[in-house]
Parts: structure tokens; C-alpha cells; sequence
């Protein structure tokens, strides 16, 4: 039920009809009877600080941010949690009782809760990580495998340029970050414990990832955080020869509590019918 009172979020994208947002916060809204309502607001690249600024005019709670905004955000938010600044994105805006705009970062969250709760046995210190690619997804992946506690992370990418610039501005002394030529290279494998890939190859529409897996040890978990399809060719190869695999779409539904605490009051639960109803648009 939605009234006068109601408590409202949404996500700004362009284009945004395809976000899944809406449809999962909506689903936690009914689930706990919160009089709330979290919408959908198609916002042009060059309106994102008029619509961020609206916020505290409207009584929004916050918002989620989607392509093209999130690295934008940033620099218009009265002020930036340290790790968003690191990642170099804002993907949750929390309206304070001031008015203010304050920006986080939940992807990195999202990605090591799913993580953890796919393979609760999963244990940071077991090994090195190998990360496929270098945009912004994998800054967010590797912050999180660098906060949780991950002593090695080896970053896969087709343009060094892109490796460097993320193993230079996310280098701080607790992870070594170490970066390899595109491909499938066997001493960046051979003893590796996580390996995820954070490229779009794979996805609905874009070319597939060419794997060669040969060097990974069957016992590594192997993680995607692609999501359409949703047992990408990297997973099913992975998942034939044994590994444990990690789909993306967990990695959705983690990054979008905080927010939904943050804005409704209640910490809400990720759960398999949760997975199931938020799919079931894909
Ligand atoms: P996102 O924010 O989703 O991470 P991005 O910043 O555009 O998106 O990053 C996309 C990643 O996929 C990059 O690591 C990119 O590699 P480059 O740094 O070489 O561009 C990788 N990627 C996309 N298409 C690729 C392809 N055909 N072959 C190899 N890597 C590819």
C-alpha cells in the first residue's frame, strides 16, 4: 500500500526500463507491507546533478544509480563514503535529515556477500584471486577481494593500460595486485583459488568468452557476474569439470540491501524465490 506518507527511492538511469530494480525493491516493499515506493526515473547524462539535487526537494529517501551515472555522482554528492572514492563510482545515494547527498558504493558489498553466501565455506586467505578485465566492475570486485582480505589478486585484461591504471590507483599494501596479458595464462592460474570473470563477454549480445580452464585447479570457484544468461558459457564449462560456480545475479540482490535498509527501515533478505521472481523478467 502506498499513502501520503509513503517512503520513496527509485533508480536513475539512461536507459533505465531495462533495470531490475524496481522489481526487486518492490518485492521486499510488499514483503514487509512498507508503506514505500521505489520508481524507475529515466534521467539524460547531462540532467544527472538537476535530478540529484531534486531529491531532498521531493522527500526522495535516495537513490540507486545505473549507467551512465554512477561515476558522474561522484562529483555532485555533498559527500563520497572513502571506499565509493576508491572504486571511483556511487551506485547508492542517502538523503541525510539535513538534505544532504551522500554517495556509497554497494557493488563491492554485493559481489563478497553473494560470494559468501553461495559458498559459505569460501575462505579469503586460501589463495590468490584471478580477475578478468579492468573496467568498472572489476574495481568494485577488487575492492571487495582486497577489503575481505584477499592477500593476491591477479588482473586479466586485453588493454594493460586499463590493468595498470587499476593495480596503480587501488594499489595500498594489504593486496598485491598483479596484472597479466589477455588470455588464459597458466602461472597466473595454476594455484589460484577464485576465479571471476567481469568482462561483458558472455552476455546476451556480446561476444562470447573463449575459456581455457586447463590450469585452474577443479577446486577453485569459478564466478561471473554476468547474469544474462545466467549459467554463462565460462559456468557451464566451469561447473563440467567440477568447480563451484557463483551465478551474477547474486551479486544484484546483495548490492541492493544496504540501500533498501538505508531508505525503508528494514534489512531485507535475499532469498532463492527472491532469485526466482527477480529472473523471471530476464
Ligand atoms: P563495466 O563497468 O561493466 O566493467 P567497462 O568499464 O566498459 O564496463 O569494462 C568492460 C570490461 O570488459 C573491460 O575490462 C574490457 O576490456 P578492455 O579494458 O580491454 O576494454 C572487457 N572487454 C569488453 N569486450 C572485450 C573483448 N571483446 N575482449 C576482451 N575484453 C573485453
Amino acid at each position: 500500500m502506498t499513502t501520503g506518507m509513503a517512503k520513496v527511492a527509485g533508480v536513475m538511469g539512461w536507459p533505465v526500463a531495462h533495470s531490475l530494480s524496481p522489481r526487486l525493491h518492490g518485492y521486499w516493499l510488499q514483503q514487509h507491507g512498507i508503506d514505500g515506493a521505489y520508481i524507475p526515473m529515466a534521467v539524460q547524462p547531462d540532467k544527472i546533478e538537476a535530478a540529484l539535487r531534486a531529491l531532498p526537494v521531493l522527500g526522495f529517501r535516495g537513490c540507486n544509480l545505473t549507467v551512465p551515472h554512477k561515476e558522474r555522482a561522484l562529483d555532485i554528492v555533498d559527500h563520497v563514503d572513502p571506499v565509493a572514492a576508491r572504486i571511483g563510482a556511487v551506485n547508492t545515494v542517502i538523503v541525510d535529515e539535513k538534505g544532504k547527498l551522500k554517495g556509497f558504493n554497494t557493488d563491492y558489498i554485493g559481489f563478497i556477500e553473494s560470494l559468501k553466501a553461495s559458498v559459505p565455506q569460501w575462505n579469503p586467505k586460501s589463495g590468490p584471486a584471478v580477475v578478468l578485465g579492468a573496467g568498472g566492475a572489476a574495481r568494485a570486485v577488487v575492492v571487495g577481494l582486497i577489503e575481505a582480505g584477499v592477500k593476491e589478486v591477479r588482473i586479466i585484461n586485453r588493454t594493460e593500460e586499463k590493468a595498470r591504471a587499476l593495480v596503480e590507483g587501488l594499489a595500498d599494501g594489504r593486496t598485491q595486485l598483479r596484472r597479466w596479458p589477455w588470455g588464459w595464462p597458466e602461472e597466473a592460474l595454476a594455484d589460484a583459488t577464485l576465479l571471476v570473470n567481469t568482462t561483458t563477454l558472455g552476455m546476451k549480445g556480446q561476444a562470447a568468452l573463449d575459456v581455457d580452464m586447463k590450469a585452474l585447479p577443479p577446486t577453485a570457484i569459478v564466478m561471473d557476474i554476468v547474469y544474462v544468461p545466467l549459467m554463462t558459457g565460462l559456468l557451464q564449462q566451469a561447473q563440467a569439470r567440477g568447480n563451484p560456480v557463483v551465478t551474477g545475479i547474486g551479486m544484484l540482490l546483495h548490492q541492493a540491501a544496504p540501500g533498501f535498509e538505508a531508505w525503508f527501515g528494514v534489512r531485507p533478505a535475499v532469498t532463492p524465490e527472491l532469485e526466482k521472481f527477480v529472473l523471471s523478467k530476464t
